[in-house]
């Protein structure tokens, strides 16, 4: 037993001292200070990031070195970012990647082994196919998110609160998704909704843990959640995939048995399943091979258009005071607009005041540090400055805007009236080449639902307090995992 207990440690010393040494002699930016090896950074940063890190760049400058999780990160400030770093980790993907960067906390590559092979063709089609197809899916998506809130918030005769509002959101943003992804008929079983909604929910785990094996070696978490599924232990893939691919099959082969004995005459079906069966030739579509895509966007859309729906209930609900001015002028442009309870595309633009509200909740409630990129190759910033391949590279979000930078102020944004529009100090959707291309997509949809909810419901928080939403540490994701109760009553 002391035998096995001394081996172990002598070989985890060694294999620590060995990475240590392994580490390239490169010009770095400065390493902070820290008082317990091993630990480093850890804790000052997970537990307070927003002062630990406005420390470190009053201390060190604008961009530094930690020490977290048993690695040493970079973090490339805002001012740096906007002179010139933070444009080459934005546009350069030969060396920083985003992508690989979450692969490392979310395992994807073997929850689902060719994701990661589809995803360099997925956002040029996602251009070419959907997000150029918005106005024609506004009606029906509309359509799916009031039903979907309906079943899911009911009537609120009598008041109700909930608890889980993260939960109920990605149920209900899956629906509408679901409808243009993979059709109006298969999206209306309530085993493909499971499909879209229940594997974000059930694989927030690997990313609500934090990585504390880390601390003994780095990468050793990583390795056990990667063993873990593929042991089979605990794998929500599996129990997922199989029916959503089982219906792409069902639909693939009713499409082209139709389209076979229609010919011209047959309707096209307007979705991205058809989309994606349109680029391949009929006698050789593979199934999978659809799935994985459709998975990439399930990827991409679900888990983030819910966390930015739950924060914008959240920003309201904790500020009732901007409900009766958000609600006459949603009143305002139901009535003018509607034909049969659906508004028209256009109608979008005439929700000024809340789309103003929701790009300073999106500003609001970005991580303080965040979009991580893995750098693929040394690389030498153009002040010289040097990284190494392999290191995470964060990028410190904080104060990003110049003018109170803290204070919520929800009609700030008015003179902009996008609410997905990228500026240098709104990064909620990346910048430059990479940024994300779904936005309006989501932006819309948070609309369409918050048009409906303003319109039904008077809400405000269990607490009668601002509930935060915003991120901290790389792991604590609040709204995911948010227990703030939000009271819903039917409005009179
Ligand atoms: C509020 C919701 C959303 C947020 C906050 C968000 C945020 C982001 C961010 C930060 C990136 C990385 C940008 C970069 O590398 O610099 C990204 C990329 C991407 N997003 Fe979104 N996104 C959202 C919704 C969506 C939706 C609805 C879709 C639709 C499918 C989507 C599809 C994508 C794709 C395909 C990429 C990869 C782009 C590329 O690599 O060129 N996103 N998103």
């Amino acid at each position: 037993m002391y035998q096995a207990i001394i081996l172990g440690s002598l070989l985890f010393i060694t294999l620590y001292i060995l990475k240590r040494k392994r580490e390239p002699e490169l010009t770095m930016p400065p390493l902070v200070s820290y008082k317990f090896p091993i630990i480093g950074h850890t804790f000052d940063f997970f537990l307070n990031p927003e002062k630990f890190l406005k420390q470190c760049r009053e201390e060190y400058g604008d961009i530094f070195c930690l020490y977290i999780w048993g690695q040493v990160r970079v973090f490339v400030g805002i001012e740096i970012a906007r002179k010139e770093h933070f444009g080459e980790v934005y546009s350069r993907d030969d060396v920083f990647d985003v992508l690989k960067a979450f692969n490392k906390r979310f395992p994807i590559d073997v929850l689902c082994p060719d994701l990661l092979k589809v995803s360099p063709v997925a956002p040029k089609t996602l251009k070419d196919t959907i997000f150029s197809k918005l106005k024609l899916y506004s009606d029906r998506m509309q359509k799916r998110v009031y039903l979907s809130t309906q079943k899911h918030f009911g009537d609120c005769d009598e008041s109700k609160i909930f608890y889980n509002l993260f939960e109920i959101v990605t149920k209900i943003i899956s629906d509408p998704i679901a409808n243009i992804i993979i059709g109006e008929e298969e999206s209306q079983h309530e085993e493909v909704l499971n499909s879209f909604a229940n594997f974000i929910i059930d694989s927030m785990i690997f990313l609500t843990i934090p990585p504390f094996l880390d601390i003994i070696y780095p990468g050793l978490q990583e390795y056990v959640n990667r063993i873990q599924i593929r042991l089979g232990l605990y794998n929500p893939a599996v129990k997922h995939r199989k029916p959503l691919l089982k219906h792409i099959e069902k639909q693939v082969c009713k499409r082209l048995q139709e389209k076979e004995k229609y010919g011209d005459s047959w309707k096209r079906p307007d979705d991205h399943l058809q989309d994606l069966m349109e680029e391949h030739d009929p006698n050789n579509i593979s199934c999978p091979y659809l799935l994985d895509r459709i998975y990439l966007i399930i990827f991409a859309s679900i888990h983030t258009t819910a966390i930015a729906i739950t924060n914008v209930i959240l920003s309201l609900a904790s500020r009732p005071e901007y409900m009766q001015e958000l609600y006459e002028e949603q009143l305002k442009v139901h009535k003018e607009t509607n034909v049969n309870g659906i508004i028209p595309f256009e109608a979008l633009s005439d929700m000024k005041k809340l789309d103003s509200f929701i790009r300073e909740t999106l500003r609001l409630s970005v991580n303080v540090a965040g979009i991580d990129h893995l750098v693929k190759k040394d690389y030498t910033f153009s002040n010289g400055l040097q990284i190494p391949k392999n290191c995470i590279t964060s990028i410190y979000i904080d104060d990003v805007y110049r003018d109170e930078p803290k204070s919520f102020e929800p009609f700030r944004h008015l003179d902009i009236n996008v609410a997905s529009k990228v500026t240098k100090n709104f990064l909620t959707f990346g910048n430059g080449k990479h940024t994300c291309p779904g936005r309006q997509l989501a932006v819309n949809n948070i609309k369409f639902f918050m048009h409906n909810v303003i319109l039904k419901y008077n809400f405000r928080t269990v607490s009668s307090k601002i509930e935060e939403s915003r991120g901290t540490g790389f792991t604590a994701l609040p709204v995911e995992t948010s227990t703030a109760g939000v009271i819903f009553e039917k409005r009179v």
